[in-house]
């Protein structure tokens, strides 16, 4: 039976305090995955104050359930970039990302440091002569731009492709243990660090901002919100970014595994990689996307990554499941830089599941922007651009998407079921009292009962039956079962509707 939970969240993390009292700092960053403590890093070895609040323990969001690969190749993007953003742009983007590799190789292969950084080549592979095709002419984008990439067909999968495309030097690490060693090296510059701490408002007066949660406060300069869609959101990034979530699965074949790391240039998207933490054996794959709130979350989405590991590996064991939630952009390349209507907010988000890369790209941007000093690629990832004609189209299309699940799941309500009709382990929106609330029944038959309200803007919320938790489709806050905050951009949980759980003596008739 596989163990629930990211592979790179296991073993020893040191402990950070709970942020209790009245804190100041030159900068307070919100978020201890890699963004904010590549970003603490940088500003603590420019010998800035820092402050790291996280909600919960370092690396523990989405930073700890990706597939930990370093690499500019992201997925087939840059005809995209080319046609989209121009030359220059796309240019801008793939150095920017092909040089992070270089600077999280700096960070990870210093001695003492454990983050298991291991180079390895990054594959597209095609399985279609269509794909092929597609392949080739991104071989050459890539390539125009100066990347790494070219076409083979020898990738070390034990099956057959059409071609693939390669890049060359890429990497991957064990993203615990790397984010759990930038924790250590902001803490040796200076910087302070507490976990725990939710931080739930975000003031900003004259200038200073001052974050509160945890059982405190810290006051600073400036202000990095690095809590994957942005909390005490004034950029309006919530409607400029749609969520997806994947799924994650680690274990081990019967010979060594494949050594690259490779990606389906098709459907279903199948994303491969070395699990050094197995063994030579171990493996990660990842896929089946959705968006958050699809009633398909449940655990058929490991099944199914399961299911094409045994049809194309002999697999010996499976170990861990996990899954993982990302954000996109409207124009695909991340929003970096002063949040709009903020004299000195900053964010980083929409990292579109290529998040090791880009947030060692946004972090080196954050800390100039911050310093004062421009940046080489700061202006190609400016958090308040609009985009182009088609950005602004998906835009739309993206809202209007949202309001429908705003009005509609509203509607749906109505037709709710009965409190009366949940069995042990189902969750589901129902009518108590008149009321409809979201119920879940343990499967020790004691009930969980919240509001079924997000308390973010006010959505319904779906039951993820895969990872018994509350999730908003419309941007992606996800709850617990009771009613606390997993993901943001919501800050405050969700109510517990006390009245309409009953006595245990009443679990029993
Ligand atoms: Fe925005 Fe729920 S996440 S309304």
């Amino acid at each position: 039976m596989s163990e629930h939970g990211s592979p790179w969240l296991v073993g020893d993390s040191p402990d950070y305090p709970v942020l209790v009292a009245e804190e100041a700092a030159d900068v307070v960053v919100v978020g201890a995955g890699i963004t904010g403590l590549t970003t603490a890093l940088r500003l603590a070895e420019g010998g800035a104050r820092v402050a790291v609040v996280e909600a919960g323990k370092v690396a523990a969001g989405t930073t700890g359930h990706t597939t930990g690969k370093v690499t500019s190749q992201h997925g087939a993007i840059y005809r995209y970039l080319i046609r989209h953003h121009g030359e220059d742009s796309a240019r801008s983007y793939a150095q920017a990302n092909q040089q992070a590799i270089e600077k999280v190789a700096h960070f990870a292969t210093q001695p003492g440091n454990e983050s298991g950084f291991v180079r390895a080549p990054a594959y597209i592979y095609a399985l279609t002569a269509e794909e092929a095709q597609e392949l080739e002419e991104e071989q050459a984008a890539a390539a125009s731009l100066g990347l790494p990439a070219r076409i083979t067909d020898q990738t070390g999968l034990p099956f057959p492709v059409e071609v693939a495309l390669v890049f060359d030097d890429q990497a991957f690490v064990d993203a615990g243990r790397y984010c759990r060693a930038l924790a250590a090296a902001v803490a040796a510059a200076g910087g302070a660090i507490f976990e725990n701490s939710r931080i739930t408002d975000v003031e900003e007066d004259g200038g200073v901002v001052e974050v509160h949660g945890g059982g405190g406060s810290v006051k600073a300069g400036a202000a990095v919100i690095a809590t994957l869609l942005p909390i005490a959101d004034r950029g309006g990034f919530f409607a400029r970014t749609r969520p997806s979530r994947s799924y994650g699965i680690a274990g081990r074949m019967s010979a060594p595994a494949p050594p690259g790391m490779y990606i389906s240039a098709g459907s279903p998207t199948r994303s491969l990689r070395p699990w050094p933490g197995g063994g030579d054996t171990g493996f990660v794959i990842v896929g089946e996307s959705h968006e958050p709130g699809d009633p398909e979350a449940t655990p058929g989405r490991w099944g199914a990554l399961e299911r094409w590991a045994n049809d194309h590996f002999d697999v010996e064991s499976f170990e861990f499941r996990w899954s993982a939630q990302d954000y996109a952009t409207a124009d695909s390349v991340p929003y970096v830089g002063r949040s709009p209507r903020t004299q000195n907010v900053y964010v980083a988000t929409g990292f579109r599941k290529w998040g090791l890369t880009n947030a060692t790209v946004a972090a080196d941007i954050l800390a100039n922007l911050i310093g004062g000093e421009d940046h080489p690629h700061a202006r190609v990832f400016d958090a308040g651009r609009i985009g182009d004609a088609a950005a602004v189209g998906k835009a739309v299309k993206d809202n209007l998407h949202v309001a429908g699940h705003m009005v509609g799941d509203r509607l749906r309500r109505l037709l709710a079921p009965s409190i009366s009709e949940l069995v042990p382990g189902e969750g589901r929106i129902v009518e108590a009292d008149g009321q409809t609330v979201a119920a879940y029944r343990s499967s020790d038959g004691s009930l969980h009962v919240v509001s079924a309200t997000c308390t973010h803007l006010g959505c319904t919320v779906k039951w993820n039956e895969a990872e018994t938790s509350w999730d908003c489709p419309c941007h992606g806050s996800r709850f617990d079962v009771d009613g606390s905050v997993l993901t943001a951009p919501a800050t405050k949980p969700l109510e517990v509707m006390a009245d309409f759980v009953p006595e245990p003596e009443d679990l029993d008739q």
